[in-house]
């Protein structure tokens, strides 16, 4: 399935992205270092924040409480934020397009 993925100025560039992987391990192997994700994705660090294209809003997992929390210490929380490490990238989700969100 392929994800676009908008960095923090604005340039937009689509990805391939195998079998099993996380957004956020898509992002990162895919050479953007704008997205930290210093936890390696155990939900506990929020460095991977992104804004999901409100399109594919309902076809995301649910949000955790774990989740939910740490989005709401973040300044640039929007109603379709999520931790990318949280979402598993499936074929259900081909042409799902992500933004980085701004820095906290
Ligand atoms: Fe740390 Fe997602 S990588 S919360």
């Amino acid at each position: 399935p392929k994800l676009t993925v908008v960095d923090r100025s604005g340039t937009e560039r689509m990805i391939e992205v195998g079998d099993g992987l996380t957004v956020m391990e898509a992002i990162r192997d895919n050479g953007f270092d704008e997205l930290l994700a210093l936890c390696g994705g155990c939900c506990s660090c929020a460095t991977c924040h992104v804004h999901v294209d409100p399109a594919f809003a309902d076809k995301l997992p649910a949000i955790s409480e774990d989740e939910d929390d740490l989005l709401e210490s973040s300044d640039h929380r929007v109603e379709t934020s999520r931790l990318s490490c949280q979402i598993e990238f499936t074929s259900d989700l081909d042409g799902l397009k992500v933004q980085i969100a701004p820095e906290d």
